[in-house]
Parts: C-alpha cells; structure tokens; sequence
C-alpha cells in the first residue's frame, strides 16, 4: 500500500522529471523497498499519480527481475540455474535448496523467511555453483556449506530454537 509519506515522495519524483513515465522507475522502486513486493492495488494506485495506463505500469515491473508482484520471503535466494552452476553434482544446488526448504520456483516457506527463485546466470560462472541471498553473492558452494548458510540464518532469526 502506498502510503501518505511514499506519495509525497512520488510527487517529489514526478516535479523532477519531465513526464510522469520517468518517474515510473524510481516509484516502483519505492514501492518495493517500503513494501518488499509491489501489489496489483499499488499499481492501480500508481497509474493514478503518475496518470499513466496501468497496462504501462505493469510492464515495467514485471519486465525488471529485481522488481517483485508477490510477497518473498525475508531472505529471497536466487540461484544459478545455467549450465556452469548445473554441471558440479548429480543433484543441482536448485533441487538441493528446493527439497532442503519443500518449496520450489517462486515460492516461499510457510514462516515466511525463504523464498527461492531461479535465476540464469549470476556473473560468477568461474565459482560455480553461485546463489544470492537478498543483496549477499555466494560462491563455489557445495550442498554442506549450503546446510550451513541455512542453518545460520535459521538460528540467527530463531535463536530459541537452538
Ligand atoms: Fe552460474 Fe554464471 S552460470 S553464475
């Protein structure tokens, strides 16, 4: 939901630029840093203040992969899913993720804190396998160093569960 501070906010983008279709960008982005997804309502709400067709507005936001229109979990892991990331193991660290955290493509565990996307390359082809969580670059991972980051996340969130 945009709120009363995030449309002043565009306002201020909009007085910036010369059209309302410069300040699309930066909104959507604003959105989504308030919001963490950018739902079918913000976008309806976009199209009014930037008085541009919602149609303009949404593909802007579905054409950008670090855009979101679905909520994501707190930590959002992104991982190589091409050839140099897929070839090390028998099992691919996607499939190895997917049945560690039981949620596949596009989705998110049920407390919310992962969710898991794959991605076509990462830029870390010579440290394959490659994955991101939110803005944090893992490289040349093995399934027991996965575990590890996992397991340190799930107890930095939860530290009763110890
Ligand atoms: Fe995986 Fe490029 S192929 S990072």
């Amino acid at each position: 939901m945009i709120d009363e501070h995030a449309r002043k906010t565009i306002e201020g983008f909009i007085k910036k630029f010369p059209c309302g279709d410069s300040a699309l960008v930066p909104s959507l982005c604003l959105i989504q840093k308030e919001n963490g997804y950018i739902s079918g309502s913000d976008m309806e709400y976009l199209s009014e203040i930037l008085n541009l067709p919602e149609a303009r507005i949404f593909s802007a936001a579905s054409f950008y992969s670090m855009l979101h229109l679905s909520p994501r979990g707190k930590y959002h892991i992104q991982v190589c899913t091409n050839i140099s990331c897929s070839i090390l193991e028998k099992e691919t660290l996607f499939d190895y993720i997917s049945k560690k955290l039981s949620i596949t493509d596009g989705e998110s565990t049920q407390d919310g804190l992962f969710s898991l996307e794959a991605v076509e390359c990462l830029g870390a082809c010579g440290y394959a396998p490659a994955m991101m969580i939110n803005a944090d670059h893992y490289e040349n991972l093995d399934f027991n160093r996965m575990d590890k980051i996992i397991d340190l996340i799930r107890e930095y969130e939860n530290p009763a569960e110890k």
